[in-house]
């Protein structure tokens, strides 16, 4: 047992060491060899890719003198520094706190500068890492690690950087240059994120009814109270997500919603009774008992339905209508692993990556069924967007009539699909050759 995790980790170390060593780029992660860094990746991951300016004038300055002549070339940013709390703070927390005094070695904060200053909000957001994907803390690493990432055209994945750097600084929430928490307490700190087909976290929250109650009469609340029982008529994401603690990781039970899962566990149990104490501010006990035994109810018919396509694309596998299988297929290029252990690999069981792209029609609307139509329908329920739930459902079912009608044409027609299109198709080779 003991000589086969060393071999695993030799493997390990020999995959990565493989993958870094033939690559073109200075990227970071499991792939960084593979791909070079846009500009902009210096603003969303300072730390692995900032590189100060030597460009600019040289000296050292104190807090006025910056203050004084960024007034004049970049007014937004004073303006912004002027109206917050760092402004006001007996001590001015002036720019060189965050920025250091040389300009030639300027550079731009990373969460440790800020953890200088505020040690008990970035301890708590590090401690997300407890608790796995998806956490802030790690939303960097997954999205450069994922396989796609590296393999997709780059026009389309700088865009990744920019909502994951949520784990590389701390403006997210509350931006810069005001750092203020009563912005970070509103819905909008969140949805730019929050949104779009995967995680309509946005329309969801707007069509509950806490989400009504804030766009009829946010605009009267209070912003400047803590998020804390008797502050607020109804909750915001940050109320739920983050209430008591500067983190949003330790209640989930359901997650991203890729896979079921057993709300029931002793682990899981202890999660709801924290959820239950945040819905006792305003509800009983026996309200938020029923709201959480719908959304577990909902998560067991959408994975009934779900089930049921995999076992026909098994069936479809087994006859070699989907042929090579995905277990057959040759690995992504930069899947050392892949290729010495090959996997099969639809759903959430059997790896994201291959149900992405370069794969048949059928494995596709699997892939849309799966990532889309039942993400939405997760986050109807958890959030009590009803009739979205409903929405989400009706999609599930025309995209189950839909892999049925693609079954029986591939059975009926006899064709053998994707064929070499996984190792032929614009995701793949040509890619790693213009990343
Ligand atoms: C509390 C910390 C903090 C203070 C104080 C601070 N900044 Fe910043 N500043 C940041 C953060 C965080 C960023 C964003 C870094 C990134 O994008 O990776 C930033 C970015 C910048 C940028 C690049 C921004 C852009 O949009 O192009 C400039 C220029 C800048 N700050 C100037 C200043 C000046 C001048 C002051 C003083 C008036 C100041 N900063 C005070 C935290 C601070
Ligand atoms: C005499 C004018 C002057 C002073 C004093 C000055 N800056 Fe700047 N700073 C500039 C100019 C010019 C730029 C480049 C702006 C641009 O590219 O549009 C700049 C750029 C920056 C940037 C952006 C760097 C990047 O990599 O994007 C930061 C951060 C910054 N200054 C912070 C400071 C801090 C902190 C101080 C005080 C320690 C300071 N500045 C003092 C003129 C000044
Ligand atoms: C040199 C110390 C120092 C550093 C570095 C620092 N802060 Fe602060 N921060 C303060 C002080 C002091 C206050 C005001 C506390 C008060 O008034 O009670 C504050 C307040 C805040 C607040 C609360 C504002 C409000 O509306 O109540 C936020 C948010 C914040 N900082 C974020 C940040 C972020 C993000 C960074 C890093 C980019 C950072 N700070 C870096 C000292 C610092
Ligand atoms: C800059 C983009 C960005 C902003 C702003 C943002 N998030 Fe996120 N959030 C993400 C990303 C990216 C992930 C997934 C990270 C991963 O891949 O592990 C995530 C994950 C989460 C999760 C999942 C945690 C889990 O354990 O399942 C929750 C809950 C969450 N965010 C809530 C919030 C709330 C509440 C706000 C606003 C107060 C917010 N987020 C603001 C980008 C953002
Ligand atoms: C609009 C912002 C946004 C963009 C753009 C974005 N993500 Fe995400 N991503 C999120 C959020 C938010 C979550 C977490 C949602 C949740 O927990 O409900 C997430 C979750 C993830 C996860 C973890 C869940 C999983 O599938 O295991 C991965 C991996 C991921 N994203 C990779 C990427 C990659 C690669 C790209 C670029 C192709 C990308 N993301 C683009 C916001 C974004
Ligand atoms: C997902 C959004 C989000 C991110 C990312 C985030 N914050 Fe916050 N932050 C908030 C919210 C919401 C509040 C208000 C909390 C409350 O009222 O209980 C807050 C409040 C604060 C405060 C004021 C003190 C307090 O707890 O009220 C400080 C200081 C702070 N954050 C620092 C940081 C630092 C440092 C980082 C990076 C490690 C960071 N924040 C990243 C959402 C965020
Ligand atoms: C009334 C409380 C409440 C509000 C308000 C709320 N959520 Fe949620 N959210 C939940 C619950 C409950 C779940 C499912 C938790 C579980 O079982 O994992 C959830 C799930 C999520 C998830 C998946 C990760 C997780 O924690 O399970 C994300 C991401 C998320 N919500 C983001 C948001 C965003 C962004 C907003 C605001 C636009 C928001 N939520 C508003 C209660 C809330
Ligand atoms: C800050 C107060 C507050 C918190 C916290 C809160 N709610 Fe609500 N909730 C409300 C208000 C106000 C309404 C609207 C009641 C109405 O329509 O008369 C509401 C409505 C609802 C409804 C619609 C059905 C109904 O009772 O009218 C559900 C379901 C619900 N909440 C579930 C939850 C759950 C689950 C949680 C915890 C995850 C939660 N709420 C947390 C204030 C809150």
């Amino acid at each position: 047992m003991r000589s086969l995790a060393a071999l695993s980790l030799t493997l390990l170390f020999l995959g990565a060491a493989v993958v870094m060593a033939d690559g073109v780029g200075k990227g970071i992660g499991l792939y960084g060899g593979e791909w070079s860094p846009d500009p902009m990746s210096e603003y969303w991951d300072p730390k692995s890719f900032h590189t100060p300016r030597t460009d600019l004038m040289e000296g050292v300055y104190r807090g006025e003198e910056c203050v004084d002549c960024h007034e004049g070339i970049t007014p937004g940013i004073v303006t912004g520094w002027r109206a917050s709390r760092h402004a006001a703070a007996d001590q001015p927390v002036s720019c060189p706190a965050c920025h250091g005094a040389d300009h030639q070695k300027l550079i731009l904060p990373t969460p440790e500068t800020c953890a200088g200053c505020h040690e008990k909000q970035h301890g708590e957001f590090m401690e997300e890492k407890r608790f796995g994907f998806p956490s802030h803390a790690l939303a960097m690493e997954r999205a450069v690690d994922a396989k796609h990432f590296v393999d997709k055209p780059k026009a389309e994945t700088a865009s990744c950087l920019h909502c994951h750097s949520v784990a590389t600084k701390c403006d997210s929430c509350h931006t810069r240059h005001l750092f203020s928490a009563a912005e970070a307490r509103r819905p909008e700190a969140c949805v730019s994120c929050h949104s779009g087909p995967p995680h309509p976290d946005d329309e969801t929250y707007y069509a509950s009814a806490h989400g009504k109650l804030y766009l009829a009469e946010g605009d009267k609340w209070d912003w400047s109270k803590p998020l804390a029982k008797g502050n607020y008529p109804a909750p915001t994401c940050a109320y739920c997500h983050m209430y008591g603690k500067h983190q949003v990781a330790d209640k989930a039970i359901w997650k991203f919603g890729l896979r079921e899962v057993n709300p029931n566990t002793s682990e899981n149990k202890v999660k709801r009774a924290k959820w239950r104490a945040v819905c006792r501010d305003c509800h009983d006990d026996k309200t938020a008992e029923e709201a959480f035994s719908t959304l577990d109810k909902e998560r067991k018919r959408a994975w009934g339905k779900l089930y049921a396509m995999e076992d026909l694309l098994e069936d479809l596998r087994s006859e070699k209508v989907i042929t090579p299988a995905p277990g057959q297929r040759p690995a992504y290029p930069t899947d050392f692993f892949d290729s010495i252990w090959p996997m099969i690999r639809i759903g959430f069981l059997e790896g994201q990556a291959s149900a992405f792209y370069n794969v048949s029609l059928i494995e596709r609307l699997y892939f849309e069924m799966w990532y889309f139509d039942n993400l939405g329908a997760y986050k109807g329920a958890a959030h009590g967007a009803d009739e979205f739930v409903n929405l989400q459902h009706q999609k599930m079912e025309s995209s189950m009539k839909g892999i049925r009608a693609e079954a029986a044409r591939l059975r009926h027609s006899g064709k053998r699909e994707p064929g070499d299109l996984w190792l032929k198709g614009e995701y793949t080779d040509f890619n790693r050759e213009n990343n």
